[in-house]
């Protein structure tokens, strides 16, 4: 072999985030939860966000007994909010590696009768709270990119942002295909500046979110998955650390489903 075939991988440090630091939004509980342990046990500096100040505090505690974590308490669906947030992470940061934009919400109404106030919480959670925070951290990430190691944005969307989800579901799933686009958008944009945008696009988890869905309907859902299962921390962790890691620095602007392939059927 010869020219760059030959040049060593460095498996060891291929998959990993030791050494980076991370902001996780909605680290407190359900996916962002299961992203902040796996960055920390990976070895990175975590700081995690949430409205609940008392329970962000708790979690980033529980998180420190493994390796870094810090909670910054916020509530990132205003502006005032976002501010703090910034303000408080570049206080204490002069850089940021990882960017995970996962907060999001739900609001189940039948559709004759869903308000406008639904649309409105959904939307500005789970779209302009993604676009409003990868701008205002862009100073930071620009600060982390190196070259051959980019700083990385990675969004949560949701198989319902690519399929037509069964149940009756209206503005989540157009919010998610939102988020999915803009992950192209930024990634063409961001990449010039040597930050890569990717997502991830969930399939069911075990969360608050989920809670009734899986109380009510597991056995459906397990039925409907080509692996016959839901999705478990591993499953989340492992992708999030990939695209953080080495191994996804020439990853940009791919919408990875991580579902068991329930959005193919
Ligand atoms: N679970 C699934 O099966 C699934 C599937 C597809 C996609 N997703 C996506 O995954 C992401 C996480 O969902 P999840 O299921 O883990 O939901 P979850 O259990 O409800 O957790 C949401 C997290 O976001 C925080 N949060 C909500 N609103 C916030 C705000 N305005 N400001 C700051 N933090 C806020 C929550 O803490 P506070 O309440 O204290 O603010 C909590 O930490 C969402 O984007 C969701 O759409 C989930």
């Amino acid at each position: 072999m010869a020219g760059e075939a030959s040049e060593a991988i460095d498996v060891q440090s291929l998959f990993t985030v030791k050494g980076k630091t991370a902001l996780v939004t909605g680290g407190s509980r359900g996916i962002g939860l299961m992203i902040a342990r796996g960055y920390i046990e990976s070895g990175a500096k975590v700081y995690i966000t949430a409205r609940k100040a008392d329970v962000c505090d708790a979690v980033a505690k529980e998180l420190s007994a493994i390796g870094e974590c810090v909670s910054i308490p916020a509530d990132i669906a205003s502006p005032e909010g976002r501010a703090k947030l910034v303000a408080a992470l570049s206080d204490a940061e002069n850089s940021l590696d990882i960017l995970v934009n996962n907060a999001g919400a739900n609001w189940g109404a039948p559709f004759d009768e869903y308000p406008d106030s639904g649309v409105e919480k959904v939307m500005n959670i789970n779209v302009n709270a993604v676009f409003a925070l990868t701008r205002d951290f862009l100073p930071l990430l620009e600060k982390a990119a190196k070259p051959g190691e980019p700083a990385r944005v990675i969004n949560v969307g949701s198989i319902d942002g690519i399929h037509v989800p069964t149940m009756d579901n209206f503005i989540y799933p157009a919010s998610k295909a939102a988020v999915h686009h803009l992950t192209h958008v930024l990634a063409v944009t961001l990449g010039e500046r040597g930050i890569t945008v990717n997502a991830i696009a969930p399939g069911p988890f075990e969360s608050k979110m989920t809670e009734w869905m899986l109380e009510n309907f597991k056995a459906v859902i397990e039925e409907q998955c080509p692996l016959h299962r839901i999705g478990a921390p591993s499953d989340m962790a492992g992708i999030a650390i990939y695209l953080g890691s080495r191994a996804g620095a020439y990853v940009n602007g791919a919408v990875i489903p991580v579902d068991g392939g329930i959005h193919l059927k």
